[in-house]
């Protein structure tokens, strides 16, 4: 079966379920297409050459698990799409695919905006950044110690600066796995993996702290700056 065949659905109503535009119920069977879209998504690229006291190989390894993200958020959806055609929607394996969906996208855009950041030997920071990360946390200084905090806490995920529209704050956060603690609505602005994959093939498996003030040194704060609304 075609892929476009396998996302369509033709729902056959009973005689009489429908009223027509005017007004009076046909008595005869109707068809109602239903058409389930999904996205494709293409990974970024990164150039990961120059990056100070970051191992290239580390970095190329780590991007190809960023390509598995991504292909698996599209495997899911076309999975999803043609379970959703065959009418296997209401299985245990559709939620299964469906909570997966989750962690392989938040894994895929968390990564984006992660190498999105990256620049050999980093930019000087952002006056206009600054300004608004020492408003809400008095002080670079402040914010820097407060983010590697978090960075450090036990636990695989990622440490996010997240900008929140409604009070205009600049929070940290702590993120389990890739999607589990995400608040809705808030925009990532800083974003640091601090799964084992980003750091223990160099600086091993003590090595986060490390690994954290390397990365540091290589942060494009002019990228981060634009993030901000
Ligand atoms: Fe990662």
């Amino acid at each position: 079966m075609k892929r476009r065949e396998a996302i369509t659905s033709i729902l056959t109503l009973g005689a009489g379920a429908l009223a027509t535009g005017s007004g009076i119920f046909k008595a005869e069977a109707r068809e109602v297409q239903t058409t389930y879209k999904f996205s494709t998504y293409t990974p970024l690229t990164y150039n990961f050459d120059g990056l100070k006291g970051l191992d290239k190989d580390m970095l190329e390894q780590h991007y190809a698990l960023y390509r598995g993200y991504v292909n698996n958020t599209n495997k899911a959806q076309s999975i999803m799409a043609e379970m959703l055609a065959a009418g296997k929607a209401d299985t245990t394996e559709f939620s299964e695919v469906r909570r997966r969906l989750g962690f392989e996208y938040a894994g895929m855009r968390l990564h984006e905006y992660y190498f999105g950041m990256l620049k050999p030997e980093g930019s000087p920071v952002d006056e206009k950044l600054k300004r608004a990360v020492s408003a809400f946390w008095g002080s670079w200084e402040n914010w820097i110690a407060d983010i590697t905090r978090t960075a450090m806490m036990r636990g695989i995920g990622w440490a996010i600066l997240y900008y929140d529209p409604v009070t205009k704050g600049l929070q940290n956060f702590w993120i389990d796995d890739h999607e589990n603690g995400n608040p809705p609505g808030f925009e990532p602005i800083f974003v640091l993996d601090v799964w084992e994959h980003a750091y223990i093939k160099q600086f091993g498996a003590g090595g986060r702290r490390a690994y954290i003030d390397a990365l540091l040194k290589n942060v494009d704060w002019s990228v981060i700056a634009k993030r901000l609304p």
